[in-house]
């Protein structure tokens, strides 16, 4: 494939601390919405990422990451923008654990940085590192939270990047250990994992679109990547069970339910079948034994020549969970481009009136489409989370220290309406982790879109709570 097809197919799968109590209540009303319908069990999160949000890049020993050096290339981050501060939560950690507590969180998901705890990738154990998230626990603990640790947000060491990082097929053995010291020192306290954040996210972006760190492009070497990080996903939970018996182990996918452009014409069908595969289930159904979606999404066929003998077997694991991160629907359409897919979406300002109606990151509002994902996903059976969802929305800090993100309280109340209808009508559906606590680095993006329900003025890196984190204060504790 050329690398102006690589690009183009890319973008096809480029889908992916003024605390004031209770302020204007009237106007954050719950309408038919209470936490009590989902159940007593029912968990209620926030989800963040080490990159997004520590800052400390080369702090107490840390060691370079992709998005470290992929940051300051020229041109690769829209706004100019790197890691280094990001919303310094290296510091700040008791601050914000002590403000996600206060809004009546029941769950803090977080992810370990690969090069805090092993600065070279392998080998040396960097123990100011380990200190670090051995604190984070004990204080998200002590606050009455349960830490949910995800062990790759796709910050991957620069140095096994060096090495070829996902596509190199020894990563098998750099992960294992990585898990192994993971899981052997924060085992005993954290009883929730989650062995990958978006597998189709970063290997897509990161090896075939270029778009993210590592910046890589071109069909073959996604699909190494591809079956290295399915088989390291499986040994991730493999390692996980071995090391901490009474852990809930799982993984999370992004997840888009996806529509034919015009479900009556056969190319469009057919069309819609093969993104489905591509974007939902490429790694979920390896790791229930079911292998690669090969027969709907021709253009992987060339994955078999990277699997060996017993591969097939290693693939699968028995999560106890599965998170689905869900943002988007997806419409798809027959196209000649690019050749071989013949497929690809529409885009999102052609499914609406008014380009308004898009969130910051240009994302159809489609809350319908978690309801449909919810369910087509309940049919593999396996217990599931919503591990994030929200949105990014242009935000304005008033003088008195408010935010009035209309929009965004609207999204989480049309979201949360489908995913209690779906939960209702028997979905496995266990707890919803709202993206993201606070404002922080969205990636290629930089730091212009805000998905927060804390604003964070990043000159200050003073914290202010939106009024939708009002609303979720209003919703979790009334
Ligand atoms: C997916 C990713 O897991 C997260 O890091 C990102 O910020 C959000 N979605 C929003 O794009």
């Amino acid at each position: 494939m050329d690398r102006r097809s690589a690009l183009k197919l890319g973008g096809i799968i480029a889908l992916g601390l003024s605390l004031k109590p209770y302020r204007a209540l009237a106007q954050l009303s719950m309408e038919d919405l209470n936490k009590m319908k989902f159940g007593p069990d029912f968990l209620w999160g926030t989800a963040t990422a080490a990159t997004q949000i520590e800052g400390a890049w080369n702090e107490d020993g840390k060691g370079l990451s992709i998005w470290d050096t992929f940051a300051k290339k020229e041109g690769k981050i829209k706004d100019g923008s790197n890691v280094e501060v990001a919303c310094d939560f290296y510091h700040k950690y008791e601050e914000d654990i002590d403000l996600m507590a206060s809004l009546g969180f029941d769950v803090f998901r977080f992810s370990v940085a690969w090069t805090r705890i092993l600065p070279y990738g392998t080998q040396y154990v960097n123990q100011r590192g380990i200190d670090f998230y051995n604190r984070v626990i004990d204080y998200t603990l002590a606050k009455g939270m349960q830490p949910w640790l995800t062990l790759y947000h796709w910050d991957l060491p620069q140095l096994l990047q060096d090495k070829g990082g996902w596509a190199n097929r020894e990563v098998i053995s750099w992960f294992s250990e990585y898990v192994e010291v993971c899981a052997k020192h924060f085992g005993d306290r954290v009883k929730n994992w989650m062995v990958f954040n978006e597998p189709m996210a970063f290997t897509g972006l990161g090896y075939l679109s270029g778009m993210h760190a590592p910046g890589e492009r071109g069909l073959n070497k996604f699909l190494k990547t591809v079956h290295y990080v399915s088989l390291c996903q499986a040994e991730g939970g493999r390692i996980l069970r071995k090391n901490i018996p009474d852990a809930n182990i799982g993984t999370t996918f992004s997840v888009t339910a996806v529509e034919a452009k015009d479900p009556s014409k056969k190319k469009h069908v057919i069309a819609a079948r093969k993104a489905d595969a591509m974007f939902n289930r490429l790694f979920i159904e390896p790791s229930l034994g079911m292998g690669y979606p090969i027969e709907d999404l021709p253009i992987i066929k060339g994955i078999e020549k990277f699997i060996e003998e017993g591969d097939k077997e290693k693939l699968a694991f028995k999560f106890d969970f599965i998170g689905l991160q869900n943002y988007f629907r997806t419409v798809a359409k027959f196209s000649l481009w690019p050749p071989f897919m013949w497929a690809n979406v529409v885009k999102a300002e052609k499914l609406v009136k008014d380009k308004s109606e898009l969130t910051a990151m240009g994302w159809e509002v489609s809350p319908k489409g978690i309801y449909d994902i919810i369910k087509q996903f309940d049919k593999y059976g396996v217990p599931m989370y919503i591990t994030e969802n929200g949105a990014a929305f242009e935000d304005h800090l008033n003088a008195d220290g408010s935010v009035h993100d209309v929009k965004r309280v609207q999204f989480f109340k049309d979201y949360l309406k489908n995913v209690l209808q779906a939960k209702e009508e028997g979905a496995d559906l266990r707890g919803y982790f709202l993206w993201t606590f606070m404002d922080n680095f969205e990636w290629a993006e930089g730091y212009e879109p805000r998905f927060g329900i804390v604003y964070n003025d990043f000159n200050t890196q003073r914290r202010y709570v939106k009024d939708s984190g009002l609303w979720w204060q209003n919703f979790l504790k009334n």
